[in-house]
Order: C-alpha cells, then structure tokens, then sequence
C-alpha cells in the first residue's frame, strides 16, 4: 500500500496541549494536520476563532446507529469540519439488535459492516480498531456495502441520543 493511502491519527491528550501548539507542531512538518475531539459544536466555532482554529480539519466524537449525533454531525460538516466517528458498534451492542441483524442477513454481511456503511451514507469517517485480522478484511470490506432507502430509515430509527461515552472531564453535550 502506498504511504499516502495510509493516514495515522495521532491524539495529545487536553491538559497537555499548549495554546497554537498543534499549527506549529505543522509549520515545522512534525504533522500534515490537525484537529480536534468530542468538541461540541459551541467549542468547535470557538476553537476556529481562536488563533490557528482555521486549521482545524476534522472533529472526532462518537456516533452510532443508537447514537446518531445529528445536531453535532451537521453543525461540523456545516463549518467545513470533517467527521470522524468512534464507537460504531456502541461497545458490542450493534452485533446482537435485531434491526442490524436483519439488514445484515439481507446483504450477507455482517452487523458491524452495516454499522460502518451506515456512517459512510452520512459523509462519516469511521475509526475501528480490531486484534483480528478476518474482522480486520471485514471493516476493509465494509466500504462496499451499498445500503437502500429502506435500510437506512430502519438504522436512523434506532437513535437514542444516548452517549455511551462520557468521561467527568467530557463536555456538556
Ligand atoms: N476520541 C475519543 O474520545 C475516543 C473514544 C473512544 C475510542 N477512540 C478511538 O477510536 C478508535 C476505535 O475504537 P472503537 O472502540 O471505536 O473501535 P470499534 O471498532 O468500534 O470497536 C472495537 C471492538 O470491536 C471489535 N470489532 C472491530 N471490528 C469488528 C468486526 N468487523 N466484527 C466484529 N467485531 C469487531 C473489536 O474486537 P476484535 O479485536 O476481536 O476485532 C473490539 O473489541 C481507537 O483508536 C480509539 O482510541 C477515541
């Protein structure tokens, strides 16, 4: 594979990152981009004003089918800020709700290959991790999944607006 079709992602956790650090850590070729994570949507327009904010390009912050995230999804695409999600399979939940399942036995998938081409209707880019490399081929393959109309209401159907991440530190979302 060819070093530019493969994107690190890289995270430095709040309390140690300094005011600018990220646009000179690019002025100087340490990293080709930034951006920024589980930022509401407040704290995204507030961060762009500040100095360097321009640079941002991406917001990272969970969705899933039971968490569709849709005023935060908007507000980001809506400043030109792309989106990458976390937690697709909503820790496990999304292998066993009989809604997935389904649609995935119509497409001879898999649950957390519907989840992941749920999230690319929506112009979402999805970040997995897996040990095993069969589930590894499966989230590769996953971007071949073409779901219909019908599919796609099913799956926003299942939105509870319910984070299941949401650490002390977390924003008020
Ligand atoms: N910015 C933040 O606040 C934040 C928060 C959470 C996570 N993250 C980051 O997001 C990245 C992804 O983490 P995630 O928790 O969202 O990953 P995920 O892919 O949604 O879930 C990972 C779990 O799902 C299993 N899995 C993955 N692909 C599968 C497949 N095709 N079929 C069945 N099981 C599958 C994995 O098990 P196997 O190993 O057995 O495949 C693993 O137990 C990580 O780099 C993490 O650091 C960021």
């Amino acid at each position: 594979m060819p070093r530019d079709d493969i994107w690190v992602t890289m995270k430095v956790w709040w309390e140690r990152l300094e005011h600018d650090a990220l646009q000179e850590a690019r002025e100087l070729w340490l990293i080709r981009h930034y951006g920024v994570s589980n930022f509401t949507a407040p704290l995204l327009e507030e961060a762009m004003n500040a100095s360097g904010g321009k640079g941002i390009i991406n917001n990272q912050f969970e969705v899933s089918p039971f968490l569709a995230n849709r005023k935060l999804v908007d507000a980001t695409q809506r400043l030109g800020v792309t989106v990458t999600t976390y937690m697709r399979l909503s820790e496990g939940r999304a292998h066993n709700d009989s809604t997935i399942r389904a649609i995935a036995e119509k497409h001879h998938a898999t649950p957390a290959q519907v989840a992941f081409a749920w999230l690319l209707t929506r112009d979402i880019m999805v970040i997995t991790t897996s040990t095993n490399p069969e589930h590894q081929q499966s989230n590769w393959e996953a971007q071949k999944l073409k779901l219909d109309a019908t599919d796609i209401a099913k799956l926003d159907a299942l939105d509870e607006e319910r984070c299941n991440a949401n650490p002390s530190f977390a924003p008020k979302w």
